[in-house]
Formats: structure tokens, sequence, C-alpha cells
């Protein structure tokens, strides 16, 4: 069938849209908002005998499960490797037999995340694909998919698949802790009341787009922008950096806060925005710091944070946005739909073509 963009003047601005439906749906198929409990899909091998995990993805895909490396060690206590697929399937890295090897891709095409899963196969790795194209080779060739129920995502900049990832992402966590014994009924919880919530928090946000477009002005003339951020706002940072490159064809970079003073702060000055992703959980106060050396500078930094966030900020911030206050565990989450909209609007104001954007291809099935 045909898919329009309805009311909405691109796909990508469409499908940031829909996040709050697709992702809503996409916790459906394993969170139970009553029990407050989640069930994975049944899966050929033991999860509680997994010993390490690896995942390996491309793009957007692959910050995707740079946030999930944060949550399986942190709720599962299972040590995680990420590896970009092609630096992966040449390195040829030693695999003792038994690990599990997840594989993320929208498409379920992609030509170097398929060699990685060949390769892993052929060392004996226990294979899951995360696909959103249930009849994809990714998918058929591994052992078992989770999948996301993002719809067909027409953008090339990848905005509700990546979300929907994060989600599974999020459950598998869950999933493998509770096999593992390593998380309690009580985290659980919470855990899935965080991400039942999760849908309606970012719908609360969407409805703010205006403020965003007020903020993606002050940067559409910048030549390059920093982002920060710190454990799962890290690769969210890292995210809106990509996202920015790929459609407004500005330079960006996202780096781990922490690293600011081994280099990027070299960069600082009045003309570099630093797009700051700072919810309150227990590394505010550290990236706030940052910030004020970024400030002290003269760097005209756009934090979001939350309410309590944006208020403890000493020297208030050149633009800041109060975002709704979320559980830190799905904050990355929430925290991927405003440097979405920034990208977006930032190339709405360059006037660069959002959804076919320059020399970059949907699906990359050749290397
Ligand atoms: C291309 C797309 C990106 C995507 C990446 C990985 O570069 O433009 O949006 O993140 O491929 O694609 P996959 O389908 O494997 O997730």
């Amino acid at each position: 069938a045909m898919i329009g963009k309805g009311q909405h003047r691109h796909f990508m601005l469409k499908e940031i849209f829909e996040q709050p439906e697709v992702i809503g749906g996409t916790l459906n198929t394993m969170l139970n908002p009553a029990e407050r409990t989640i069930t994975l899909p049944t899966l050929p091998f033991d999860l509680a005998s997994v010993g390490r995990v690896r995942i390996i993805a491309c793009g957007t895909s692959y910050y995707a499960g740079s946030v999930a490396k944060y949550w399986i060690e942190k709720v599962a206590r299972l040590p995680v490797e990420v590896d970009i697929a092609s630096e992966f399937r040449y390195r040829e890295p030693p695999m003792e037999p038994g690990g599990l090897a997840i594989f993320i891709s929208q498409s379920g095409e992609t030509a170097d995340t398929l060699a990685a899963l060949r390769y892993c196969r052929a060392n004996h790795q226990h294979t899951l694909a995360l696909v959103n194209v249930p009849e994809s080779t990714i998918s058929r060739e591994s052992e078992a998919t989770l999948l996301t129920l993002a719809g067909p995502e027409i953008g090339v900049a990848s905005t509700k698949a990546f979300t929907t990832q994060l989600v599974v992402l999020a459950c598998l966590a869950v999933g493998l802790g509770r096999a593992r014994g390593a998380i309690t009924r009580e985290t659980e919880a919470t855990i899935c009341q965080a991400l039942a919530e999760t849908p309606a928090r970012i719908a609360e946000f969407l409805r703010r787009d205006d403020e965003i477009h007020q903020i993606a002005q002050g940067i559409a003339e910048a030549r390059d922008v920093l982002y920060l951020g710190r454990g799962t706002g890290y690769p969210i940072a890292l995210e809106g950096a990509l996202k920015l490159k790929e459609i407004s064809y500005i330079h960006a970079e996202g780096y781990a806060a922490g690293e600011l003073k081994h280099g990027p702060i070299a960069l600082i000055d009045d003309s570099v925005p630093v797009i700051v992703i700072c919810p309150t959980d227990e590394l505010y106060e550290k990236t706030a710091s940052n910030v004020q050396e970024v400030m002290a500078r003269g760097g005209r930094v756009v934090f979001f944070s939350d309410q309590e966030g944006v208020g403890r900020l000493a020297t208030p911030a050149h633009a800041a946005m109060a975002l709704p206050t979320v559980h830190p565990f799905v904050a990355p989450i929430l925290y991927a739909i405003p440097v979405q909209l920034l990208a977006y609007h930032v190339a709405i104001a360059k006037g660069t073509d959002v959804d076919q954007p320059r020399n970059l291809a949907k699906s990359v099935t050749v290397e």
C-alpha cells in the first residue's frame, strides 16, 4: 500500500510524531502493565546461561545498542560489548562458544551486520536479531528474532525505528536480569511502570515542538555543533550529532561529557552551540559542572533536562527545555525526541532535503 505523509510536511516529521503509538504497540508485545512484568518471547536458548553479550550494528542502530550496554550491565550484571559491524567483521575477534550475539538492524539487510551475524554463527554464538522487517535476511539467518513494531520507516534518518529498538532492548535487559536473578521484583515493577508511561511522556513533549523550532533557528547558521551526555545520555548525544549531520549537513560531534576536557573544550567559543542531554540522575551534577565549564568559555549551551535539572543549574543556559520528569532508566528514550526534532528543524531552516539527504541510503546492502 502507498504510505502517505498525512498532515505532515515530511515523512521524518510524521515518523517522529508516530513514536508514542509505535512505542506503545511495541511495548504491548512484552509488557504487562497491570502486573508490571515483562515476558520475552520464548527463545531457543537459555538466557540464564548466557555469560556475555555482544551487540553488533551500524549507524543509528549501533547507538541503540550502545544504550543497551548500559542497561544490560546495570540490571542484568552481564558484561556487554558493542561493536560497529564493519569493524567487528574484519577484526575476526576470538569468541567463546555459547555467548549471546545481538544484531540490531531496522532494515534487517545491512551488509556489514549480516556478515557479522554469519561470523558469529560460525563461531558458535547464540544469535538474536532485533529488526523492523520480520522477513528480512538478518531475521531469517538468526536463531531468534525480536521485532520492533515501528511500521515502515521512509525517512532516511532513522527515528521511530531507534526508539522502538530502545524499548525492546530495555525489555530484554529486564528479561536477562530476571533470568539471572540479578533484578528484584520491585526493580522490575519500577522499570515496567516507567516504560508503560513513556508513550504518554513523549506525546506530552511532542506538543512543544514549536519551542524546539525556536531553538533550531539559532543553530542553523553554526558551522560546528557539540553534543554532550553521560551514561545513557552519551549515546543519545552521539545519535543527536548523527541526526544533525545526516539531514542539515552541519558538522556535529557527540562526546561523553567527561571527555570534554580531553579535547573538545578547545573548540568552544560563542559560535559553537553545545547541546547537553542532562536528565536528573546520579550523574546530573557531573554534567552540570561540564556545562559551567562550557559557559565560562562563552559556549552557547542548549540544555535538555527536566524541571528540577533546569532549576538546579547555577547559571542559566542560553536555551533550556524542561522535559517531563521520568525515571532515569527510560530517560534515553524520551531524550531521543528533542535531538530528532532539533535536527529536523535545523534542516528545514537550512532548506535541505530532509527525507532524502544527499549521499545517504536508507539501507546499505552493499559494502
Ligand atoms: C543507513 C541508514 C541509517 C541506519 C543505518 C543502519 O546508514 O541511513 O538510518 O541507521 O543504515 O541501518 P539498519 O537498517 O541496519 O538499522
